[in-house]
């Protein structure tokens, strides 16, 4: 039962033992007769009172019955008293909340002084700290981000950030706050007080299942939901406008990129959002310090490749260990679902499958060869689609002028040829009056080329490992490293169109 059918409950039984009172209040002061005058003039008429057996009979039954009654009432108000029990204990939860929000707030300002770093109500600051190189001199007084943590139960779990708060970030600016990492504060300071205060003002989720939970369950059209559902609106949008600024300003240039990186310039939300900040050595301190090292945080040879910031959170993401942890490509399909069946072997008689753009299968054979056509074989350009070729260079020239034939996809027919002082084939040029002509990366021509564009390709599992982030038990990247508050989940701070590009930039780095 509810709180508030308690409390119904509660008033009716008080209501009724007032009304009680009030009936027998009115009864006595009517039944009451008035003084008619003084006891000498009326004694000899007074009126005889109630007879003996009047008395002890039906005047003495009723006042017990009357007795029984309010004892009754009287018994029957404890169970529900004590029936009202859970509802005055959910009171005292809240008022519990209250206590360690309020001492939260306190060790947020007073006493740990996060807010120095963290700013007020958790929007993000910077913490200062000195730039010194491997040898330990001296190369910049710096500031280190220290990120929002108005969003942090939005990608971390209770769990997770109750570890980072025992044991910081080695490393960084970030100190280790409670006594399993050697802090000052005790698991209740950090586990109720901080928590329940950090919660307190955390941004709507952009979850949709967080924004229906918002209300009441079971009804998307009620009110808190419709409310959620707004400011989650209102936040994406400026996450959105965030991003569009900053490629319309230069910053970045691909959607991916300023995902990746948001906030190196502008410190928006304090570099909450980025994945940079982990994954790109000395992000944190900023383009410009960086630049001082001779470090182009943007440069694709470093950017997302250079392992994480001396805390020794993050990892490189770009030597090859994300395409064998996530290997699994799929097709993104135009209308945003993904294809997850095996293409191989979907052919009739065993053909492997592509699917173009305006969703139609197309088989290849084991060369590349469309079973139902041309005669040439697709070959995959340098941005992902197929080219359909009405001639691609088969023959490629040596330095000496030696001609060499290849096969339809590139393989070098002739291949011990090496007293002839074969070097690589030169190039082929295609002929003048060739159109549609495409030059491939391999070096290979192809002339009257069709390009048929190919759905965006990438992976699912990734993906959702990047939506999700860290999951209880299960192995990812380099290690579960679950309830530890490393790798965060995104699905609730970032529009999944926004992750997929990031997945998509951090595939091409
Ligand atoms: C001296 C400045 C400073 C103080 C004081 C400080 N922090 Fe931090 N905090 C940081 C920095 C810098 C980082 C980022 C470290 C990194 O790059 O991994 C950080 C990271 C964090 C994170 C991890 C967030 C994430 O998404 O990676 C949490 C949570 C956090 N701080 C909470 C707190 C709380 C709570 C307090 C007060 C008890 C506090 N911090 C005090 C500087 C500070
Ligand atoms: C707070 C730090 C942090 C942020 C922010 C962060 N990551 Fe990570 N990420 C990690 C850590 C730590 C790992 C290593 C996995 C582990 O915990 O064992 C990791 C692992 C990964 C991996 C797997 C790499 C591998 O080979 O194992 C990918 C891919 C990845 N992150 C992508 C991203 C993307 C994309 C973003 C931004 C949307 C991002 N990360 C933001 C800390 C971070």
């Amino acid at each position: 039962m509810s709180e508030t059918a308690f409390r119904a409950i509660g008033l009716v039984v008080g209501a009724l033992v007032l009304l009680t009172f009030l009936v027998l209040w009115i009864r006595n002061t009517r039944q009451a007769r008035a003084e008619l005058g003084s006891e000498m003039e009326l004694a000899p008429n007074k009126k005889p009172y109630l007879s003996d057996a009047e008395l002890e009979g039906p005047k003495l039954d009723r006042s017990l019955s009357f007795a029984l009654v309010v004892l009754g009432l009287c018994s029957l108000s404890l169970p529900f008293y004590w029936l009202a029990e859970p509802g005055r204990q959910e009171g005292a939860i809240e008022n519990w909340d209250a206590t360690f929000a309020r001492r939260g707030e306190n060790l947020y300002t007073n006493g740990a002084q996060c807010v120095n770093c963290h700013a007020a109500g958790g929007v993000g600051g910077v913490a200062a700290y000195v730039f010194q190189d491997a040898d330990g001199q001296f190369i910049a007084n710096a500031s280190w981000t220290a990120p929002a943590l108005n969003n942090l139960f939005l990608r971390y779990s209770e769990e997770e950030v109750e570890y980072i708060l025992n044991f910081g970030r080695p490393g960084s600016p970030m100190a280790a706050w409670g006594t399993p990492g050697g802090g000052p504060l005790t698991s209740q300071q950090v586990g109720d007080d901080l928590i329940t205060y950090i919660r307190g003002f955390q941004i709507q989720s952009l979850d949709p299942v967080a924004i229906q939970a918002a209300g009441d369950e079971g009804d998307p059209n009620d009110e808190e939901s419709i409310a959620a559902q707004a400011e989650a609106d209102e936040i994406e949008a400026d996450i959105r406008a965030e991003v569009e600024r900053s490629i319309a300003a230069g910053e970045f240039e691909t959607i991916g990129e300023a995902v990746f990186n948001m906030g190196l310039y502008s410190g928006y939300s304090a570099g909450s959002y980025s994945c940079a900040r982990c994954h790109t050595a000395g992000w944190s301190l900023g383009a410009d310090v960086m630049a001082q090292v001779g470090v182009d945080l943007l440069d694709p040879e470093f950017a997302g490749c250079a392992g994480g910031n001396p805390s020794g959170i993050g990892f490189s993401i770009c030597d090859g260990a994300v395409f064998n942890h996530f290997p699994d490509d799929t097709w993104l399909m135009p209308d945003g679902s993904w294809r997850t069946d095996d293409m191989d072997g979907i052919g009739p008689n065993g053909e492997a499958g592509v699917l173009a753009m305006d969703n139609t299968l197309i088989l290849l054979d084991d060369k590349g060869i469309p079973v139902d056509g041309t005669g040439e074989p697709y070959i995959i350009t340098d941005a992902g689609d197929l080219a359909d070729c009405g001639f691609v260079a088969a023959l490629w020239a040596d330095d000496n002028g030696n001609v060499y034939p290849y096969d339809r996809d590139g393989t070098r027919l002739v291949v011990d040829d090496s007293s002839n002082g074969f070097v690589e084939p030169a190039e082929f040029v295609a002929p003048a009056d060739a159109v549609n002509v495409i030059e491939f990366s391999d070096g290979r021509i192809g002339t009257g080329c069709e390009v048929i564009e190919m759905p965006p390709r990438t992976s699912q599992a990734m993906f959702e490992f990047v939506y999700n982030g860290a999951e209880a038990g299960r192995g990812y990247g380099r290690g579960g490293q679950s309830g530890q508050g490393m790798m965060p989940g995104f699905g609730a701070m970032l529009p999944p169109d926004y992750i997929q590009a990031a997945v998509d930039y951090v595939r091409g780095l």
